[in-house]
């Protein structure tokens, strides 16, 4: 008989889930003007707002934290973060930073203009408000099956490199900085990009001179669906398939919350000396000395230690298979995922799910909403709330696709935290033709709004 499948680690530490009633859920989603980011966290019984700073830790994790070396200047945490960073992703020079969208700043202050245009596949939020916080345009060149959740398509974060040299011929190669490779693709379902398209990627921006970044947040679990998707690497290690991604690649940046196996940090890697230079002094104004940026001794040390972990193979099978059967089991009730299942997280088809719910009333965020008065279950929406406004004409930018997501945390919940969620999510769909309503908004922020928009039922 085969033995069934079990996680590569058991519990050392456990942390206590609190329990409340529906009614009190009701009541409290409400108080919070249906921002999910408003509920405080014993508020929630199972928490898949994000896969990122949520990892649990190591043994060795924690042992390296007590390591940490605090000094201001020349700490040894920082060193053997260095060497990580080049013994794993073969990059010299190192400026860490407290998360990804710090390294995006102090990248972005060095590389981005007014006017510059930044193509890639699709960017992450921050990413794309940190080009557009400069006046430049985050441009989506991810092919279109990335945008319908029926079709199937293995590397649906691919970058569609006609449009890509459409692009570059239509702006011309001196105003596009970089063209910007994320992987996996959050914004699009946690969806991989096969080493073939970064490959024909690099190429073309080789043959226009420019150059290639990569935000690399889920490089591992990237690097796992090559590996077991893209024939041609059945056979490569991880190690070997992600030095392979970024052999022509000049700079990659990390929010290393993610498959860093950290709960804070993140980091800019680069061969070119000159480029460092110049991301220094932004690394001083905005995070802090150059050996720490702005991590502590003991945060990096955890990460030198995590980026070892985040790229073994048995870690990642066990990691995308969670996922994987999270996803199988909301299929089981009847739940619209996008498919194929990506890398972190299930992403659920608010258009297929309430098709009566126009977009401009946010049909994702109120899937949102239900889940966590069903069960307590906390996502977040990836759709129009999150597309925000036009920055040149003001008005709300209609989503291509509308999505709940819900990211699974690291090495954090078991089987049964997967089950309950699926009935959970199958209890919603019970209720789906009973929605009849979405939200409008009350208050929103200038930028970034789904972080702090208040709202209120829309026939309220
Ligand atoms: C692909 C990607 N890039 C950048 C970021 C920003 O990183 P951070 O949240 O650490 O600032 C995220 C965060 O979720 C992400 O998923």
């Amino acid at each position: 008989m085969k033995l069934p499948a079990i996680p590569p680690y058991k519990t050392k530490v456990v942390e206590p889930v609190y329990f409340r009633s529906k009614a009190e859920r009701m009541q409290k989603i409400k108080e919070v003007n249906y921002n999910l980011f408003n509920l405080h966290s014993d508020w929630v019984i199972v928490d898949l707002m994000t896969d990122s700073g949520t990892s649990a830790m190591s043994e060795q994790q924690w042992a390296e934290i007590m390591l940490g070396d605090e000094s201001y200047a020349g700490s040894e945490s920082y060193f053997k973060l260095k060497r990580a960073v080049q013994d794993i992703l073969g990059f010299e020079y190192l400026a860490p930073t407290h998360q990804g969208r710090a390294a995006e700043n102090i990248l972005f202050s060095a590389t981005v203009k007014e006017g510059d245009v930044v193509p890639g596949n699709a960017h992450f939020d921050t990413t794309k408000g940190h080009i557009e916080f400069r006046k430049a345009q985050a441009i989506d060149c991810t092919i279109a099956a990335a945008y319908d959740t029926t079709e199937y398509h293995p590397f649906k974060g691919n970058i569609d490199l006609e449009k890509l040299e459409r692009i570059i011929q239509q702006y011309g190669a001196e105003r596009i900085p970089f063209i910007n490779i994320t992987v996996t693709c959050n914004t699009v379902g946690g969806q991989p990009v096969s080493l073939q398209n970064i490959q024909d990627t690099c190429a073309i921006a080789k043959r226009n001179g420019i150059p290639v970044y990569m935000d690399i947040a889920r490089y591992a679990e990237n690097a796992y669906f090559i590996k077991t998707r893209e024939e041609d690497y059945k056979d490569w290690s991880i190690r070997d398939i992600t030095k392979a991604m970024f052999k022509d690649v000049e700079v990659v940046w990390m929010s290393a919350k993610k498959d860093g196996l950290v709960n804070i940090g993140g980091f800019v890697a680069l061969n070119n000396p000159d480029l460092y230079e110049k991301l220094g002094q932004f690394t001083i104004i905005y995070e802090g000395f150059l050996t720490y940026g702005g991590m502590s001794g003991r945060a990096m040390g955890a990460l030198a230690v995590g980026l070892y972990e985040g790229v073994e193979f048995y870690y990642l099978d066990d990691r995308v298979k969670q996922v994987q059967y999270l996803g199988e089991q909301l299929k089981k009730h009847g739940i619209p995922i996008q498919e194929p299942i990506g890398g972190h997280a299930l992403y659920i088809d608010a258009k297929r799910m309430l098709p009566h719910i126009p977009q401009s009333q946010f049909p994702a965020q109120l899937l949102g909403v239900e889940a966590y008065i069903e069960g307590g279950v906390r996502g977040v929406e990836v759709g129009t709330l999150l597309a925000d406004r036009d920055p040149i004409t003001g008005k709300d930018r209609m989503a291509e696709i509308e999505l709940l997501r819900l990211a699974i945390p690291r090495r954090v919940y078991s089987k049964a935290h997967m089950d309950y969620v699926a009935a959970t999510m199958g209890r919603v769909a019970a209720k789906s033709q009973d929605l009849k309503t979405g939200f409008k908004i009350k208050k929103q922020a200038k930028m970034l709004r789904h972080f702090t928009v208040e709202l209120e039922m829309y026939d309220s």
